[in-house]
């Protein structure tokens, strides 16, 4: 693939040609790589001719291609989306001498059918054998898709999520040997429906309580399509416990993953230890119209990844318990520092970073000792390009809580579905407020206060519009002191 053209991410995963969308079977093995397959259309610009590609890193932002892991078996059919397993114990019986031994575990799409496969590596995930026994599952249905799999250690089996899209269910299914699947219990019509249940997630996630102790908790996420509240594709999560064959939620309310739209699809990583952060990445894009986007006719390949989001829960009292995801340590990728500022109440930076040559920054800003009574100002940031009129810009009311972003000035994509503006709220905590943004040339992530809410946009500026350069501005901040720094990263 070519990764030099204006509209590639630099620090986000792309294909290197053509169409992808989901993530799919995204595992870290024992020695520290992580393998990230998905849904990848090598002969279209578009969806469709679905197989599993395959990308391997050992740091999450530089990613090396590798060959396609998982061809569909027949022309009419499809390979949708899925996940895959280290089966460390031989539970197969795939692989008698070995502990890296991986197993797939996808949907096949046909005309008549969607059915679950499994298929098995002997090499650590780089090649794949279908099952002699497929399908693995097959109910009968034609929306049955999207099967993820966790080892449940308490009662030594593995558990599947599986939605049966239309029917607004998910349903468990527990396993002794991933061959073997019986039902356990059905999970169905919580939460924001759209118009189907797709991608479910299930897996134990650190909870972080305000007393600073921590124990294990479960985590069910549903991705839905179409109809989100900001239209086409969104995913929502639900907090709770697991047994083994059931989920129970914690709480009867719905919250959604992102405050943008451009995340979708979002899988958990298999293989890092249930104490620790758990690792998610979605597809930064959204079905209304990832299929249409300018980089396609510009650059040959369409729709990149969400930077991996570092999870776990937290405990916010009558709020509840709420997914928290941080961005990664970007240290490892500093180029350089263009910005270290610490100031009082007001500030203005105007930052060009034309020189940096991964076009990719890094923004972090520090807000300490707000005193709410005093407040009454703003707090934004711009990213403009010296050779066009356009402008990406987020900002910040401090004291109504209200944070927006306006992809509405980036002029490359306009479509009737690329919403313009994206709003959360979320209050000054303890005096003090953090914002994290990674602006990668086309694409933008943000965290408020080190991921308690966060939102991926993608932004497309014109042909000759590179982003170059940055202008951080706040006022009537009441003497709170400010510091802002500001990287830029290295290609990858
Ligand atoms: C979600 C999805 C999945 C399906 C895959 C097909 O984006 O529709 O439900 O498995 O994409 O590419």
């Amino acid at each position: 693939g070519n990764y030099s053209g204006p509209l590639r991410p630099q620090i986000h995963f792309s294909p290197p040609t053509e169409f992808m969308n989901d993530p799919n079977g995204m595992f870290l093995d024992a020695d520290g790589v992580y393998h990230l397959y998905y849904q990848y259309n090598p002969t279209d610009i578009v969806a469709g001719n679905q197989h599993w590609g395959h990308a391997t890193s050992n740091d999450l932002f530089h990613w090396t291609n590798q060959q396609i892991a998982i061809y569909p078996p027949t022309n009419d059919s499809q390979l949708f989306s899925g996940s895959a397993v280290v089966d460390v114990n031989n539970t197969s019986g795939f692989f008698p001498n070995q502990t890296n031994g991986v197993v797939a575990i996808y949907t096949l799409n046909t005309a008549t059918a969607q059915v679950q496969e499994i298929a098995y590596s002997s090499d650590g995930g780089y090649t794949f054998q279908r099952y002699a026994g497929n399908p693995v599952i097959d109910v009968n249905s034609t929306q049955f898709r999207d099967p993820k799999v966790i080892w449940h250690e308490e009662t030594g089996k593995w558990a599947m999520v599986v939605a049966h899209s239309q029917d607004f269910v998910i349903e468990i299914y527990t396993s002794p040997d991933l061959k073997e699947w019986s039902h356990g219990s059905n999970f169905s019509h919580y939460g924001l429906l759209g118009s189907q249940y797709e991608c479910p997630n299930m897996l134990a996630l650190p909870v972080v309580r305000a007393d600073g102790t921590s124990e294990t908790m479960y985590l069910l996420a549903i991705s839905i399509n179409p109809g989100a509240p900001l239209g086409g594709s969104i995913t929502q999560y639900f907090p709770g416990t697991f047994n083994g064959t059931h989920f129970t939620p914690a709480d009867g309310a719905t919250r959604l993953t992102d405050f943008g739209k451009d995340n979708y699809a979002g899988q958990f990583f298999s293989g890092v230890p249930a104490s620790q952060k758990q690792i998610a990445i979605g597809w930064a894009s959204n079905w209304q119209y990832a299929q249409t986007v300018p980089t396609g006719p510009l650059e040959g390949w369409r729709s990149a990844m969400t930077l991996p989001k570092i999870s776990s829960l937290r405990d916010a009292g009558a709020a509840g318990i709420e997914l928290v995801q941080e961005l990664p340590d970007l240290s490892p990728i500093y180029e350089s520092q263009l910005v270290q500022n610490r100031s009082t109440d007001n500030l203005t930076l105007a930052i060009d970073y034309s020189s940096v040559s991964s076009g990719t920054i890094y923004l972090d800003i520090n807000v300490t000792n707000i005193n709410m009574a005093a407040v009454s100002g703003t707090l934004n940031f711009t990213i403009t390009s010296s050779s066009t009129n356009e402008s990406l810009s987020a900002g910040y009311l401090l004291s109504s809580g209200d944070f927006w972003i306006d992809r509405g000035d980036v002029e490359g994509f306009k479509n009737l579905f690329f919403t313009d503006r994206f709003f959360t709220v979320y209050a000054v905590q303890n005096g003090a407020w953090r914002l994290q943004a990674v602006v990668d040339r086309s694409l933008l992530e943000v965290a408020i206060d080190s991921g308690r809410q966060a939102a991926t946009t993608s932004f497309y500026p014109q042909v000759g519009g590179k982003m170059d350069g940055l202008l951080v501005a706040a006022d009537g901040l009441g003497q709170a002191e400010v510091s802002v720094g500001v990287w830029g990263l290295q290609s990858g």
